[in-house]
């Protein structure tokens, strides 16, 4: 292939392949199988190794939403990883169950589950650890992700003592909780971010992310429901799952032995409803014969068994008319769409809204003013408008123009070059922004005030108390006319100020996150603390020496030099300072266990199954070594763990430099 035609068929299934991953991932319309989805994604990384220089950095082969995703190792499955044949009505189950009958009699039992909603993941023990995990794949090989499985607290790193054989697959399913779904999303919506469709999505999405550490961030379950041995050790699928459960794996308490169809039939009508009260998603019922010889003689078809198979509940949709469209304004000014439904009952719960994500959404949907949409509940709380009745729009209906100016204050709104969300860039004047980043400051995760909530900023804010930060440490001068407020008692009143006198003493890292400074999440504020150390040395930082930082990009360091420059931030920090806020790291003093490791120099990369970085960090220094943050021909020792970044340990090997392993770093101590 000529260059010039290279470039031509790289560009175009880049643009292609990102089309699909939007209708995949945010969406969740795909319109292409993933099979012919791989098919593309590997022609295109054939291309790109040849001819490198015309790859697009944000190419689909390196990201998804938006993130850098991992080449993953293919690995054959060993017992290959089936698809279940689905039913829909109660007819199609009476079918299945004939057919069983007629092949094994009526002496039989069925073991009926919950069908989860996730990514299937097949993990691999030997001696009670845990080996490797395997995505589904195609069914007969799948990508090895081992590294971001073991993130998954759920899943059991080693079994304690038990009697489990030496070897053995157990099968289950990934998924996101959807409270987690709709804090990350959110998230994620306001850092202007793509925002995922579905929590099974989000979890697929973080399964093949490059970064295990971001995976761990992303709090995943994992539900087991089938267990391979070598040799055959329980009887029945029932006791097996009796027996994983004592082992430490997380079994569905939501299991049912049934004796017969008519069993199965209830069970499944008994969760049509319920499952909503679940905090995951279910998109069905599994129901498999329980006894494993009668599994065997039943066998399979070519694709699917004939021992078990799936009822899929229908996802349920109604019809209603768009009254209007809402916009809110989030803490970091991002300005989302909310449609405004005349009230309909879905799923047993009156809905009054739906979410539109974002500007592209209405665009998709054609949505136009007073349209009749169709509305469905998935996994979410707040359903989803899946596409309009065009046959009962008025003629004369305009199509929803986004607005133009912020709802709040009315300040023209903007949208940066290639993201998916419009801003109101108004943050210090826009009543929302102004409220939420005083509720995002005091939340648990940044400064972690007691005694003052989301409510009393609202309610301070009305009354006049509070406009910045800065003015919650002032709350003190003005405790005699916060007491003649409406519900402010004297104890609430002293319980608050104590709160807040306590958070002077969060360390610098919270406060730099409780800023909320656009792109600057938890992370991000830990590790610009740890490498700055001071404010000072922070405010000072150029472009340049912002993206030197390990994590930080083009995006977050522009958006720090540009928060650091504005005025009324300085003066804010500045009265935070002198308020007694922490503005400097406080290195811990270090009480020294042992001088083994004195005058020895270390780095810690990559994950650890056992530790964390910080433990390992912690060990080092308690013995007297020290942790550097470059590789230099000094250096004693790299301690390796997994998915370490290849250029490293490269370097490392070229300077002879001693790579160990987190055992045997505590070797070295004793
Ligand atoms: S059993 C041969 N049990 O559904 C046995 N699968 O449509 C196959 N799934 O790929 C799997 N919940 O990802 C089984 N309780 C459950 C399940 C379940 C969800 C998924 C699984 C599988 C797909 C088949």
């Amino acid at each position: 292939m000529a260059p010039e035609e290279a470039k031509q068929r790289i560009d175009s299934l880049t643009a292609e392949l990102k089309q699909h991953n939007y209708n995949y991932y945010v969406l969740a319309q795909p319109t292409i199988s993933d099979y012919d989805f791989d098919h593309l994604l590997k022609q295109l990384a054939e291309l790109e190794k040849q001819y490198p220089e015309y790859a697009d950095p944000e190419s689909p082969t390196q990201r998804v939403g938006g993130e850098v995703t991992k080449e993953f190792k293919t690995v054959k499955h060993r017992w290959p990883m089936l698809s279940l044949g689905n039913t829909y009505n109660a007819q199609e189950l009476l079918d299945f169950d004939q057919r069983v009958r007629k092949a094994i009699g009526d002496n039989f039992e069925y073991v009926a589950e919950l069908k989860f909603d996730g990514l299937s993941m097949s993990m691999t023990y030997e001696q009670g650890k845990l080996v490797r995990a395997v995505t589904r794949g195609n069914g007969v090989e799948g990508d090895e992700v081992t590294t971001n499985v073991r993130t998954i607290h759920s899943v059991p790193k080693k079994l304690g003592a038990g009697n489990y054989p030496d070897f053995f697959e157990i099968r289950g399913e990934v998924l996101m909780h959807r409270k987690a779904f709709e804090r990350l999303n959110n998230e994620r919506i306001e850092k202007g971010e793509l925002a995922y469709a579905n929590p099974r999505n989000f979890a697929s999405g973080t399964m093949k992310l490059q970064d295990s550490a971001e995976v761990a961030r992303r709090p995943l379950d994992c539900y087991l429901y089938f267990l391979y041995t070598e040799k055959q050790i329980f009887k029945t699928h029932w006791d097996s799952l009796q027996a994983v459960k004592n082992w430490g794996f997380h079994v569905s308490e939501h299991t049912r032995l049934c004796k017969n169809i008519d069993d199965v039939l209830a069970f499944i009508s008994e969760w049509e409803q319920k499952r909503f009260d679940l905090s995951f998603d279910i998109d069905g019922i599994v129901i498999k014969v329980n006894n494993y010889a009668q599994q065997q003689e039943l066998g399979f078809t070519a694709k699917v068994p004939r021992w078990a198979i799936s009822y899929k509940y229908k996802a349920e949709r109604v019809e209603t008319v768009l009254e209007s469209v809402a916009y809110n304004v989030g803490r970091t000014g991002a300005v989302t769409p909310v449609a405004n439904l005349k009230p309909v009952l879905l799923a047993g719960t009156t809905v009054k809204r739906a979410t539109l994500h974002n500007a592209n959404e209405i665009l998709r949907l054609d949505l136009h003013e007073g349209d009749s949409v169709y509305v469905e509940k998935g996994g979410e709380i707040i359903p989803k408008i899946i596409s309009v009745n065009p046959e009962k729009r008025n003629l004369d209906a305009k199509p929803v123009a986004y607005r133009t100016t912020c709802p709040a204050c009315d300040t023209p709104l903007i949208r940066k070059e290639g993201e998916a969300a419009f801003y109101c860039p108004n943050d210090e004047g826009c009543p929302p922004q102004i409220v939420s980043k005083m509720q995002h400051f005091v939340s648990r995760r940044a400064m972690n005030i007691d005694g003052l909530g989301d409510e009393t900023i609202e309610t301070l804010y009305q009354h006049g108390f509070l406009s910045h930060i800065s003015d919650i440490y002032e709350l003190h001068n003005q405790a005699d006319a916060l007491k003649q407020m409406d519900r402010f008692g004297e104890k609430s009143i002293t319980n608050m100020l104590k709160g807040i006198e306590q958070s002077k003493a969060m360390p610098f890292e919270k406060v730099l996150f409780g800023l909320g400074i656009r792109y600057v999440g938890e992370t991000v504020a830990r590790k610009l603390v740890a490498h700055f150390k001071t404010l000072e040395r922070l405010q000072a930082a150029t472009l340049e020496e912002l993206t030197a930082v390990e994590e930080i990009g083009e995006r977050i360091a522009q958006s720090l030099v540009e928060y650091m420059s504005g005025e009324v931030h300085q003066q804010e920090l500045q009265k935070l300072q002198q308020q007694g806020l922490q503005f400097t790291l406080e290195e811990a003093e270090v009480v020294l266990q042992s001088d083994k490791l004195a005058g020895k120099t270390f780095i810690i990369s990559g994950v650890f199954e056992k530790y964390s970085r910080d433990e390992l960090k912690e060990v080092i220094e308690k013995n007297g070594g020290k942790i550097v943050s470059s590789i230099s021909s000094k250096l004693s020792y790299l301690v390796a763990g997994d998915n370490m970044g290849p250029s490293k340990l490269e370097k490392a090997n070229k300077l002879k430099i001693p790579v160990i392993s987190d055992d045997d770093l505590l070797d070295l101590i004793g």
